[in-house]
């Protein structure tokens, strides 16, 4: 049976009595789960005897409040979801819990937390890194799953534990799509049927092979705001406003 756990004392106690002799995965998200995260999930069951699914809305990582108060919030439909997949613990904590220094102490990147979506969104990253810091040494987990649809967040995150020598190895996973290629994302439950149809333009433009700066005018004129489109380390990165949506995904060039 699932567990859920909200605190860190709780789960510390655990990890030293009857976790000891395991191998323990770990699926850190902020809810709101969809086919991406499950694939997470079914390759922590596949390959550690423990599964850990981490639910919690970071508030340091949103640098626009009103993107915070629309994040989608769905707990119960997410426990539902996890129940059926065989994942043991739930890390539940609410802000007190992992902000017990009321974010005093952060985790900065100094390069390429600047680039692409660091460039637009300021302080995103620090947030994201701190939390995921705090995280991955509460759980202390074998191994840590993370969507490359965020690779800049992968990249970022795998540096973080290599420069601070955390035990969890961090692991990339494939981007999961809908049958039209969108990458599936929290944020796509705010998207209007109408503005749904529009977003697979996002994904089809940014596969193309034209230059980035028809890519952009492209999708400026089917609606969208860009920030960037941009190639970095063989992929295609992009990041683009529909409607109150702000959509990401890459590519392999
Ligand atoms: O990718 C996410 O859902 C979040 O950025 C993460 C890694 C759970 C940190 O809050």
């Amino acid at each position: 049976m699932i567990q859920i756990i909200k605190n860190v004392p709780e789960w510390k106690s655990l990890l030293k009595n009857d976790l000891k002799e395991t191998t323990i995965g770990f699926v850190p998200t902020m809810g709101a789960l969809h086919e991406g995260h499950l694939s997470l999930v079914e390759r922590s069951v596949l390959e550690n005897r423990i599964t850990v699914f981490s639910i919690f809305i970071n508030p340091t990582q949103f640098n626009d409040k009103s993107d915070l108060q629309n994040y989608p919030k769905t707990f119960d439909k997410d426990l539902e979801l996890l129940k059926s997949r065989n994942v043991d613990f739930i890390f539940y904590p609410g802000y007190e819990e992992i902000y017990n220094d009321n974010y005093n102490y952060k985790v900065i990147e100094n390069n390429l937390s600047g680039k692409l979506c660091g460039k637009h969104r300021p302080g995103h990253f620090d947030g994201v890194l701190t939390v995921v810091m705090k995280l991955l040494n509460i759980i202390e987990a074998d191994n840590a799953y993370f969507g490359e649809k965020d690779y800049q967040q992968y990249l970022l995150i795998k540096g973080m534990a290599e420069a601070f020598f955390i035990k969890t190895e961090i692991i990339p996973c494939q981007t999961i799509r809908a049958a039209d290629g969108l990458a599936h994302s929290s944020r796509n439950e705010m998207l209007t049927p109408e503005e749904r149809k529009i977003a697979v333009k996002f994904p089809e433009l940014l596969k193309s092979d034209f230059p980035i700066e028809e890519i952009k005018s492209e999708l400026n004129y089917a609606g969208f705001k860009v920030d960037y489109i941009e190639d970095m380390n063989g992929r295609r990165f992009g990041a683009v406003h529909l409607g109150r949506v702000r959509l990401i995904d890459n590519v392999k060039k």
